[in-house]
């Protein structure tokens, strides 16, 4: 399976690469697959993401879903970007062959690590669940 054009336009031109001085949360989580890592920012404002960044030493899949889960999430509450799973994100890029898809739990992963610790800095008492260690829909071992 080739990249849909989705996917090639998020990798040549990802959206929301960088930093984001005096962040409200930060994630930051490794792949245990391939040992790429991939770290995010979130500003939030009366608990809505108000802007988002992300770093990464991924692969070009995982920059294409990072770049597509940033999308997603800017502007929206906190809750709903919780919501976000990996599969809606590799939907919203037209696919990713099977064997790319653990990259896309990344974006899910660092996205949720990023509100953990948002909710910790304030001292909010809400955990958030972690997607599994096994991709939602990948059906290849790696
Ligand atoms: Fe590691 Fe894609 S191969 S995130």
């Amino acid at each position: 399976m080739a990249y849909s054009e989705k996917v090639m336009d998020h990798f040549t031109h990802p959206r929301n690469v960088g930093e984001i001085e005096n962040a409200d949360g930060v994630g930051t989580v490794g792949n245990a697959k391939c040992g790429d890592i991939m770290q995010m920012f979130i500003k939030v404002e009366n608990d809505v993401i108000v802007d988002v960044k992300f770093k990464t030493f991924g692969c070009g899949a995982a920059i294409a879903t990072s770049s597509m889960a940033t999308e997603l999430i800017k502007g929206k509450s906190i809750d709903d970007a919780l919501k976000l799973t990996n599969s809606a994100v590799v939907e919203a890029l037209e696919g990713l062959p099977p064997v790319k898809v653990h990259c896309s739990v990344l974006a899910e992963e660092a996205i949720k690590s990023a509100i953990a610790d948002y909710y910790k800095r304030n001292g909010i008492d809400k955990e958030v669940e972690m997607p599994p260690e096994d991709c939602h829909e990948c059906a290849v071992e790696h």
